[in-house]
């Protein structure tokens, strides 16, 4: 027994313990722009180039992009005498190049420049229970998106990272149940509209209204929103102090997940009221599983809400509760097998 023990082999926790340099060289290369540069050149580029283009150290650069490299971020072409020349993967150009319509790159940025400094007090979160926004940014605001939008550019930050998953992950989450008899839609906290506008490619009928808080609500308008999208519009308003309009359906995307079940009752509560007989209300979250055993990326998340919110990643079934005691009689719920899944909670009445 011994013996077989001396001959383990650690490989999950070597990887755990070190999987931060991974997340950081990704972060690097974003920020520094390598993706872009090797998206905007017409042909591969040797480190030398990419340094002097990015003003930074030949030597640093050549690291980087060996790192890039082994990641599969890049891919490498082998001259006669020549450097090593360097270009994108399809899954870089695709979803690390600025101006690509999937780009993870305001995730990217977010991760690195927001998450990963609450991160460092994970230890004290755990212990204490509580958010640790004020030691990582010394903000002390009792209000949970106070805090986040301490200032125009955190909460533009904030927004991009909102807005970018949902063109990865929006369509699954939209089209896990029949929406189309919902005509009526209001997106409650519905930040830059990007979910509203995958309703609003799905459901040809249907009209969406973004309800969130008036700064955001101005911030989206100026720089989220284009023109064309004449089916999707704004409602400036707080959905815990002021009325909500009628609806056929609220939808709730990463809203229930910031706040304590007390909260969340309050809200759902106010929903159903507004909610037309035969409406609902549909809540997309990262699910846990019933067992408590995954999916990972959702039990990471329920730390991370630790790390920044009031609230945490919850099972299918616990927001089943919540919508029940909130007055909702039906609840389906549907995992996509993506990071977001869908809960839709029916009021009684005649079907729409
Ligand atoms: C975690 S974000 C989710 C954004 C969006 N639903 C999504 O999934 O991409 C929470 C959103 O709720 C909004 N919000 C927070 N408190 C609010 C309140 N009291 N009234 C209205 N909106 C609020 C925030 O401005 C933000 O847009």
């Amino acid at each position: 027994m011994a013996a077989a023990k001396e001959e383990m082999y650690p490989k999950k926790i070597l990887e755990y313990m070190e999987g931060y340099l991974v997340s950081k060289t990704l972060f690097t290369a974003c920020e520094l722009g390598v993706f872009d540069l090797l998206q905007d050149s017409e042909i591969p580029l040797a480190a030398a180039d990419v340094a002097r283009a990015l003003n930074s150290s030949e030597d640093g650069m050549n690291r980087l992009l060996s790192a890039c490299t082994g990641l599969d971020l890049l891919t490498t072409q082998n001259t006669a005498d020549g450097p090593v020349l360097y270009s994108n993967t399809e899954m870089s150009s695709v979803f690390l190049t600025k101006s690509s319509p999937r780009s993870l790159y305001h995730s990217i940025d977010y991760n690195s420049n927001t998450m990963y400094l609450c991160w460092h007090y994970l230890p004290h979160a755990v212990r204490e229970g509580k958010t640790q926004y004020e030691k990582a940014f010394g903000v002390s605001s009792k209000d949970l998106f106070e805090a986040v939008y301490r200032s125009d550019k955190e909460m533009v930050k904030f927004m991009w990272l909102m807005n970018s998953i949902w063109n990865v992950c929006g369509r699954d989450v939209i089209s896990a149940f029949d929406l189309s008899p919902f005509r009526s839609i209001y997106d409650l906290g519905g930040c830059s509209g990007a979910l509203a506008r995958q309703c609003v490619k799905l459901y040809p009928d249907c009209t969406v209204t973004i309800f969130d808080l008036p700064k955001v609500v101005q911030m989206s308008r100026e720089h989220f929103l284009s023109p064309e999208e004449d089916r999707i519009s704004f409602h400036e308003g707080d959905f815990f102090k002021d009325s909500l309009p009628e609806a056929d359906l609220y939808v709730l995307a990463r809203i229930l997940h910031d706040w304590t079940d007390e909260r969340n009752v309050e809200l759902l509560s106010k929903i159903h009221q507004s909610c037309r007989p035969g409406g609902g209300v549909l809540v997309v979250e990262a699910l846990l599983s019933e067992d408590n055993s995954g999916p990972l990326t959702a039990q990471l998340y329920s730390l991370n809400m630790l790390v920044q919110t009031e609230g945490r990643e919850r099972k299918g079934s616990e927001y089943a509760a919540l919508l029940t005691r909130a007055g909702f009689t039906t609840v389906h719920i549907h995992n996509t097998g993506k990071i977001y899944d869908a809960v839709l909670g029916l009021k009684t009445g005649p079907p729409l």
